[in-house]
């Protein structure tokens, strides 16, 4: 067999460096890393082969309870709830700073653990962590409280404190993205957080306790817990000392966080759960090779594991052969490779489960009436692992399963319309509402449609652009909350008044 790259040095010098890893396998509780109370542990296997990567100590409620306890411990004295804004930038910085000194060792976790190519995780993941908690450092010691304007005889205050003990609880496809985004805001607002990362994923959130720790985040502050989701999530989302509930995964279990809620102590539930985000492109496109381009990259990138995955594409019955020609050339042009050869845009689905599901809903779209115009199949079998080839489906209609179940995998429908009031009839018959894109030379039909649209982000003759700056959350059954921007930092604090009576 000749995998791509096989010669390359570069691809070479990774496997041997993956070989000779070492990798944290405790949990981190109280600021230091200790064994699961009942002694037990549970393997992480690589998705690019299937082999072993590690044993991690398998956290169920009562490693929970130590460390909710060690968290509302660090919250309550005051160690960094406490601190100065300041002083919290400062240890956020140097964590930042930190994360990116480790750039290398945390790419190559994150690739062997989820199988993601190491050219993204050098590129993407591990930068795009130091970024998130870079800037909420930088932004916590600029916002200012407000005066109420009441009358003359009053001062009344309106202050943001932190919620307290914060529990996150985060999936497997961007792990050290996601754990940033939630812990970035959580820390510096100056909660105490206990992390539960994916039990696909464990491994990247051990590094970042770990250089938190280096950094200077105060013992008990940031906790993580690996293990699963019935025995470690639900104990943390049924914690009566938990505040809050930071979670982005599937819609199931964000609903069962909800009920969590309302079954303990009414914690504050955030959510983002996925999505089926539509492409729109219409008739005027302004450039259908970049349209298919972003089209391709939409769906391909991180192999389609990606909440807003463009997984739809709706176009006009006029240029879709077109589109679909240049889309499929796309995705035949990047076959599945092993994640560390640097040449790789397209690795592995995150785990056997996740290869099934996808496979199964290939031949759920088969049966519905789908042509598969290009992919279809798993593939590089002999390598262990679990590729699946770029897929692209053609005639699929808004009933189908395949149009509206959130498949995450590096498998497109192609739906076609007729006209605008089709068009976004079509992008909102789901009951997601994430994101979506619409292309168009029209800055009327662009901004009448984006206005249409039922969905927390919309892109105009682009997809997928972004930075810290903007929100990112869903409607409908997307999720409830946002992520990044200033305004997670709502999601993290509580509003205060505090009445002065001037009179006495
Ligand atoms: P999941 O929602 O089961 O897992 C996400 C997180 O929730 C993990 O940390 C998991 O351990 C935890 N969890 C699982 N069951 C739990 C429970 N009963 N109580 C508390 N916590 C629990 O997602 P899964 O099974 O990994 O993937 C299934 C599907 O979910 C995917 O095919 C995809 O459609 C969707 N998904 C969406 C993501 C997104 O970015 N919005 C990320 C991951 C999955
Ligand atoms: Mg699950």
């Amino acid at each position: 067999m000749t995998e791509p790259g096989n010669g390359d040095h570069r691809s070479q010098a990774w496997r041997e460096r993956a070989r000779d890893l070492e990798v944290p396998m405790r949990a981190w509780i109280d600021g230091r890393f200790v064994d699961a109370a009942s002694g037990k542990t549970f393997e992480t296997i690589s998705p690019r082969d299937g082999s072993v990567l590690a044993e991690v100590a398998e956290c169920d409620a009562e490693d929970v309870d130590r460390a909710v306890a060690a968290a509302r411990r660090a919250f309550e004295d005051g160690r960094w709830s406490r601190t100065a804004p300041a002083d919290r930038k400062k240890v956020l910085m140097r964590f930042a700073e930190l994360v990116l000194e480790n750039l290398e060792y945390l790419a190559l976790i994150e690739t062997l653990d989820v199988g993601k190519p190491i050219s993204d995780s050098l590129a993407v993941d591990v930068p795009g962590a130091a970024t998130y908690i870079q800037w909420y450092a930088e932004a916590i010691d600029k916002r200012y409280g407000e005066i109420a304007p009441t009358g003359p005889d009053s001062l009344a205050l309106i202050t943001r404190e932190p919620m307290g003990v914060v529990g996150a609880v985060v999936p497997w496809n961007y792990p050290l993205i996601l754990t940033a985004w939630k812990i970035g805001p959580a820390l510096a607002t100056g909660n105490s957080v206990v992390l539960k990362p994916a039990e696909q994923s464990p491994l990247s959130a051990l590094v970042l306790a770990e250089l938190a720790a280096e950094a200077g985040i105060p013992n008990g502050v940031l906790n993580v817990v690996p293990g699963f989701g019935p025995t470690a999530g639900a104990a943390l989302g049924r914690h009566p000392g938990v505040d809050k509930i930071t979670f982005t995964g599937s819609g199931e279990i964000g609903k069962a966080f909800l009920r969590y809620a309302g079954d303990s102590n009414m914690k504050h539930v955030s959510l983002e759960c996925g999505g089926k985000s539509p492409q729109l492109i219409m008739a005027d496109v302004p450039d259908i090779a970049e349209a298919a381009s972003s089209v391709a990259s939409g769906i391909f990138y991180n192999a389609g594991q990606t909440c807003h995955a463009g997984s739809r594409v709706i176009v006009d019955r006029r240029i879709k052969d077109e589109l679909l020609d240049r889309i499929s050339t796309l995705a035949q042009a990047m076959p599945p490779g092993d994640p560390l050869d640097p040449e790789t845009k397209l690795g592995t689905l995150v785990d056997e489960d996740q290869m099934n599901r996808v496979l199964g809903y290939l031949d759920i779209g088969r049966e519905e009436g789908a042509t598969v115009v290009t992919g279809g199949n798993r593939t590089r079998q002999e390598s262990g692992g679990f590729y699946v080839e770029p897929t692209v489906f053609e005639g699929v209609t808004r009933e189908m399963r395949v149009a509206n179940e959130e498949i995450f995998g590096p498998v497109l429908g192609v739906l076609e319309f007729s006209d605008e009031a089709e068009a976004v009839a079509l992008a909102n018959s789901t009951d997601y509402g994430l994101a979506a894109a619409v292309w168009t030379r029209d800055v009327g039909v662009a901004h009448r449609v984006a206005g249409a649209i039922r969905a927390g982000t919309v892109w105009v003759n682009c997809f997928d652009a972004s930075d810290a700056t903007v929100p990112f959350g869903g409607f409908k059954q997307s999720g409830t909350g946002r992520d990044k921007s200033l305004h997670a930092l709502d999601q993290y604090e509580q509003l205060k008044t505090t009445w002065m009576n001037l009179k006495v």
